[in-house]
């Protein structure tokens, strides 16, 4: 094998929908989910190499074997009997936890990198397979763009491009574990008829989503805000400066918020840095033709 290198954006996610449908018998929920990829990107090198090793220049985050790049190198690995390593550099960018898949995008990144690099003869759907078992959100990072996540968040369907380059994250500094938040949740449910509805507006009305068919909603917002109410400042602050929308991203603790007008985003980027000490980012929304090319070199 010659010596290889590839470096690659992972890109983050937010989620401009999320509806908890059931509490299923394995403990997961089953959901209905908007993922939206954004332009807020770590960074991921991949070098060949006889071992397997991750750095890291964030020390806040781990580079043992708890590490999905490193879960999903070594399911890889074992699944296609490798017996290469690699030599993986992650520049964190991405705010962790946060609700903003992260980890989940490293983790989808890593498998397309090493499938190249180690020259595995891989199926999309093989590598849809051992992102479900990494996690619930893993597989969208396969496709990126806008897709409906259903199931535990692993069926995952492309559908119409949202589209917004006016987007502020916000991370309100507050470490949220998702599965607390899912056991907390005590919603109602969806009847039969209400998630297809739901579901038929994200297939036909995602480019609208916010604007014309239907508002963001997340249904964690409720159980995430009552855990931290800092959560749901950085909700109303965003809304306050002027965003036409703005929602918790997954589990939390992060925010987006979606603006018109060019003006009123940069004057509440001014306002977060000095009246707060939250990190926040100027993004846009990543199309699954942007995100195609990003990955070009590695996508299935
Ligand atoms: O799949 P992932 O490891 O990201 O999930 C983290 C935790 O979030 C799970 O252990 C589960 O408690 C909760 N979860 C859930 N339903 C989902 C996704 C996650 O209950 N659809």
């Amino acid at each position: 094998m010659q010596n290889k290198e590839i470096i690659l954006p992972s890109f983050a996610k937010t989620n401009l929908l999320l509806k908890v449908e059931n509490e299923r018998a394995d403990g997961y929920h089953d959901l209905i989910t908007l993922f939206q990829t954004i332009s807020l990107a770590d960074e991921l090198r991949f070098q060949t190499s006889s071992e397997l090793e991750l750095a890291c220049d964030d020390p806040s985050i781990p580079t043992d074997d708890s590490n999905l790049i490193i879960k999903a190198a070594k399911n890889l690995r074992d699944k296609f009997g490798v017996s290469s390593g690699a030599n993986i550099f992650l520049k964190k960018r991405i705010p962790s936890p946060g609700g903003l898949g992260g980890g989940s995008s490293n983790a989808a990144v890593t498998l397309l990198a090493l499938a190249k690099l180690w020259e595995i003869d891989v199926q999309l759907s093989d590598l849809v397979s051992i992102a479900s078992e990494l996690g619930s959100d893993v597989p969208f990072f396969l496709f990126g763009g806008t897709a409906l996540g259903t199931g535990r968040g692993t069926e995952v369907e492309p559908v119409t491009d949202f589209y917004s380059d006016k987007i502020i994250i916000v991370d309100p500094a507050v470490a949220v574990s998702t599965a607390k938040i899912f056991k907390e949740f005590k919603g109602v449910g969806l009847t039969k008829a209400a998630s297809d509805t739901i579901l038929s507006n994200c297939r036909f009305n995602a480019a609208q989503v916010g604007t014309l068919a239907f508002e963001f909603e997340n249904d964690l917002e409720n159980v995430a805000f009552g855990l931290f109410p800092q959560i749901q400042e950085a909700k109303l602050f965003l809304r306050e400066m002027g965003a036409v929308s703005s929602l918790m991203s997954g589990s939390g603790a992060c925010v987006f918020g979606i603006f018109d007008n060019e003006e009123s985003r940069q004057a509440a980027l001014k306002a977060l840095g000095e009246k707060t000490n939250w990190r926040s980012f100027a993004v846009t929304a990543i199309t699954r033709e942007r995100y195609r090319e990003a990955l070009q070199e590695v996508l299935l």
